[in-house]
């Protein structure tokens, strides 16, 4: 790929815009020479007015989902795009939610621009078990488990019954719930199934990979192999 393209497809701006960036010498190596249209140095050594490059694709980012932000890119209210730099909303290709949480929603979000890796986590054959933990505003009645576990549980509007969803209750309003497949509103609509209303839901874990402890809301950063590694495990 030429210096040119790459910035485009980075966001940095048109390709024009690439062009002129580069001409300007905005572009040099780690070492402080600048590039120009025709040099391509390994992606770690390039520099953008002396910062180090964005990653290139494919990439993989957690993101600690805060409340009120939603995972279209078209929304016209806040959306989790305007909580990474805004080239990040312009890179080609784009990057993707791996199963979208609700607006209200929290927690574990992981994007990425690579679809096969999308699929391959969010596939329900793939056993890549997402794990919530819901607070209810009435107290859990105890029958929960099994209604959520029968695999016969059919949500409103739908036909297909939900696979068996594990839930661990951990005090009287919040419990554990452990979901295979990611339909729309899923665990809400299951509380609603049993009678009751969830107030806040946030997710823990994608597959073998928890939400980072040190990652505050609204914090992002890249996973590291292991921690991709640790999705299937
Ligand atoms: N289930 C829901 O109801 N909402 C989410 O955001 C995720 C799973």
């Amino acid at each position: 790929m030429k210096l040119v393209k790459l910035l485009a497809n980075l966001g940095y701006g048109s390709r024009k815009d690439a062009q002129r960036l580069i001409r300007s010498g905005a572009v040099t190596d780690d070492t402080g020479h600048v590039l120009s249209a025709n040099d391509l140095p390994p992606h770690p050594m390039l520099r953008f007015r002396g910062e180090p490059l964005d990653p290139p694709s494919p990439l993989l980012l957690v993101l600690n989902k805060p409340d009120g932000y939603t995972c279209s890119s078209t929304d016209p209210g806040d959306t989790i795009y305007d909580l990474l730099p805004p080239r990040f909303a312009r890179r080609n290709p784009g990057l993707n939610p791996v199963g979208r949480l609700d607006k209200d929603s929290t927690g574990l979000l992981l994007l990425t621009d690579d679809g096969k890796l999308l699929h391959r986590i969010i596939h329900p054959k793939s056993g890549c078990l997402k794990i919530y933990h819901a607070t209810l505003d009435r107290p859990l009645d105890g029958h929960e488990a099994a209604l959520f576990a029968s695999g016969t549980l059919v949500l409103n509007g739908e036909t297909h019954p939900l696979l068996p969803a594990p839930l661990e209750a951990i005090g009287t309003h919040d419990a554990l719930v452990t979901l295979h497949e990611g339909r729309y509103h899923q665990v809400r609509r299951m509380f609603a199934a049993a009678g009751n209303h969830v107030l806040a839901l946030k997710r823990l874990s994608i597959g073998g990979f928890r939400l980072p402890d040190d990652l505050s809301e609204g914090d992002w950063r890249p996973l590291t192999a292991e921690e991709l590694e640790s999705i299937f495990q």
